[in-house]
This record gives structure tokens, sequence and C-alpha cells, in this order.
């Protein structure tokens, strides 16, 4: 068929077969297929959707578009967890360390920060040494020593999401939940794990902005992965809010370090969504047998500082200088010229927030990049004093900025003010955790 008339035919609305698929993602990866044939392919299929089944064909095609890592040297049942992306979330490097310490196989490739968002690998390069570019021969290593690494990609991995992601951000066409759930889960499954818990956020700081869309894509992904054979769960969780208190690089592992610590309080939501996707991950690979066990497992693994210290070796065996990770020793990596303190303009509650422009305000100060080759300040960031529900005076602190260069400094403060709405009367208070998607939900 000429791939014309295959975009006639899913602008009909028709579902496309496995064959058609996995034809157009060859033809487009190899260059036979021009970027304005598959923009308008995206298109139609953000505006007719695609079957369960068209979206796990494709994600199989995406995913065999290039190398397959194979895990199965390495022992145990291999864990992955990802996040859809948000503001503030550190639970990579709390959750990875501490399932290690219970005895589980991390074995992660993260990425970098996407728009508003934070990507693991650059807080990983926030600590002196840190390497998060290893060969796959020195990752597997590390992981059968310390049970857990977390790297960069290496290899050549799902080119076909490279290229198609790509398009999508200049097409308008990044928003299709079976686009977006092929695109992460062609990644998940070419990385190996043989069980993967997925963080799907919902809210102003996340792709997905109502919590019926959220778990529309969480039940695809996890459909997708158990047609394949993975064991796959996702959460939906909040992203209306920061979900750490600390917005920035160094001082979001200065935060998975105070939790890893035991001086995070556990009702502190990213200590509850830390605990969430531990014991879903450890009930995955069967090392416990319900949320309770394995809630208390990691806890035991704060307390007696083996969560820690599995993180510590971690960055030791990837070339970093495990001295800073202490409460102490991060405090040197956090050091900035100087401090600024956005303060509340009224009396009232802090009923709202908009989780995106938290984030662009904390790139505005230099931890993220406006062009590719941009380099990320490490130390600065902000760390909020105030969660939604908040009763605030005027004058109160709302957040706390770490400030090296101010060239866009008043820009921030101005977003940040934005940001952090207060109103007169108290609001009602979103929950943090909307819900857990299992292979026996899809
Ligand atoms: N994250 C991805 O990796 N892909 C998408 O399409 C959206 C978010
Ligand atoms: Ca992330």
């Amino acid at each position: 068929m000429r791939f014309v008339d295959l975009i006639e035919k899913k602008a009909d609305g028709k579902a496309l077969t496995k064959e058609e698929i996995q034809e157009m993602i060859t033809a487009y990866v190899n260059g036979d297929i021009p970027d304005y044939q598959m923009s308008s392919m995206c298109m139609a299929i953000l505006q007719r959707g695609m079957t369960p089944e068209e979206t796990a064909d494709l994600t199989l095609a995406m995913m065999h578009s290039g190398d397959v890592v194979d895990l199965s040297d390495l022992p145990g049942v291999k864990l992955d967890k990802h996040s859809t992306g948000g503001v503030g979330d550190t639970t990579t490097l709390v959750v990875a360390p501490l399932v290690a310490a219970c005895g589980g196989t991390v074995a992660k490739m993260s990425g970098r920060g996407l728009g508003h968002t934070g990507g693991t690998l650059d807080k990983l390069e926030s600590i002196p040494g840190c390497s998060v570019e290893q060969s796959m021969e020195s990752f597997k290593k590390i992981v059968r020593e310390n049970g857990v690494a977390v790297i960069g990609q290496t290899g050549n991995l799902v080119p076909a999401d490279k290229k198609l992601y790509a398009l999508r951000d200049v097409t308008a066409t990044v928003r299709s939940i079976p686009l977006i759930a092929s695109s992460i889960m062609s990644k998940k499954l070419a990385s190996g794990a043989d069980a993967i818990v997925l963080d799907v956020k919902t809210g102003s700081g996340a792709f997905m902005r109502t919590k019926e869309e959220a778990f529309e894509l969480a039940r695809l992904m996890v459909r997708i992965g158990t047609l394949v054979g993975r064991k796959v769960r996702a959460l939906v969780t909040d992203m209306n809010q920061p979900l750490g208190n600390a917005v920035g690089n160094a001082l979001e592992v200065q935060e998975a370090v105070e939790l890893l610590s035991g001086e995070i309080p556990s009702t502190d939501p990213l200590y509850q969504v830390c605990m969430l996707l531990g014991e879903n991950l450890l009930m995955s690979a069967g090392l416990v047998k319900d949320e309770a066990e394995g809630r208390a497992k990691l806890e035991e693994a704060i307390h007696n500082g083996s969560g820690l210290k599995k993180l510590q070796r971690m960055i030791e065996l990837q070339g970093g200088d495990p001295s800073y990770l202490t409460t102490d020793g991060m405090k040197k990596l956090v050091e900035v010229k100087r401090h600024v303190y956005v303060t509340a303009d009224k009396d009232g509650f802090v009923n709202h927030m908009n989780a995106e422009g938290i984030g662009t305000a904390v790139q505005m100060l230099g931890a993220g990049r406006a062009k590719k080759d941009d380099v990320i300040d490490m130390a600065v960031g902000l760390v909020m004093k105030v969660r939604c529900g908040a009763e605030v005076r005027k004058g109160d602190v709302l957040c706390d900025l770490y400030v090296n260069d101010e060239k866009y400094l008043d820009d921030a403060v101005a977003l940040l003010k934005n940001s952090i709405v207060i109103e007169d009367e108290k609001g009602e208070v979103l929950p943090m955790v909307y819900g857990v998607v299992t292979e026996k939900d899809v």
C-alpha cells in the first residue's frame, strides 16, 4: 500500500494492521517516508485514535527499531520505574537504592530534563565525579555488585522514538495518548526490565492535565506491557504542585539524601509516593506478599541506613565522591551567591499552584537548558515553604530561591508569584495519589 493510502485509512478512522505499522516504522527510520507524510499520520492518529492492539503493535515496532538490552544474565527480577515527568520528582534517587537495600535488582536507564521538568541524569551529575555514561558491561557490573545503577541510555535504543518525538514536538501531536504510550513503553521495553512500575502524573505540571486522561494512559501502558509478558503496574499521582519541596538539581539530591537519612516525615507527599512506588516494585519482584510487608521493609531500610549506603556505593561505583551524600556533605553542593525569598502578597489560603510555572521559574534560574548545549547550574533552584492547603499571612515566605546568575531573576519571581495562588477562602485540597492500575484492572 502507498503510504498516502495508509494515512487516508487512519484519517477515516480505520485500524492499521500489524504489518502496516511495522512497515511504516521501518520505512520512517530508514528515511523512506518523509517527515511531512509522517506528521500527517501522527495528526490522523491524534484525531482518530488507535485501538489498544494497534498501540501495542506500534510499541513493538518502535522497540525493535534499534538495540534491545538483554539483562537476562543478571540475577533476579530486573526492576525499572518510570515517571511521566514532573516537578520536584526525586523519587528515583530514593526508591532505586531503597528497593536494592530490600533485595531488589534495579537496572535503570534515566533521562535528562525535558521542558519544565527535571531529569534524574542531570541531578546525578550534580555530584562531583559521578558519571551517568557507562558501558553496558560496567552498568551490569555495578548492578551485580550493588543491586542498583542509574545511567543514561547506552547504545542505539529506539531510534524510531527519537525521530518521532522530535517530529511530534513541532507538529502539535505530542498529546496523543497512543503516541505517548508507545513512546514511553517502547523505551521501557527496550531497556530490558522484567517488571516496570510507572508513575503517571496528572495536573498543572504534567502532560496529562486531567485524571481521566491519566488513567486512560496508565491502563493502556499496563495493557501493552502485559501483552508482551512484562509485569507492569501504574500509579496515577498528582502533579498540581511540586512533589518534593526541593526543585533544582543538587537541591533534589539533598532532599533524597534527607529522606534516606530518616529526616523527612512519613506524611510528606514525596515520602508517600516513594513508598508506594517501592511497595509496588517489591511486589512485582515477588520479594514481598503485600503493600504492608513492602512498606515495613522499605522503612527499615531508611531507619537502618542501608538505603542511603546503597546510594552512596552506587555513586562511588559510577565515579562520584560519596562523601557528599550525607546531609552535611550535600550542603556544600547547594552553596549559592544569594538567597531570595518569595513572600505572600496577602493573607489567605494557598489553594492552587501551577507546577509547570514553578518548574519553568527554576529553569530561568539556570537549573535547566534553554538550548540543547546550555550548561546547567547544579546548585540553583528553590525550596517550597508551603503546600496547597496552607494558610498564610501577608509577608510569609512561600519559597526560598537559591540564586547565582540574576539575569532572569525578576522574571522567575514574577512567574512564581503567579504560580502560587492565594485566595480568601480555603479551597479543596487534592489527594496526592489517585490510584494504582495493575494487570487485573485491564
Ligand atoms: N514522555 C515520552 O517519553 N514520550 C512522550 O510521548 C511523552 C512523554
Ligand atoms: Ca523524572
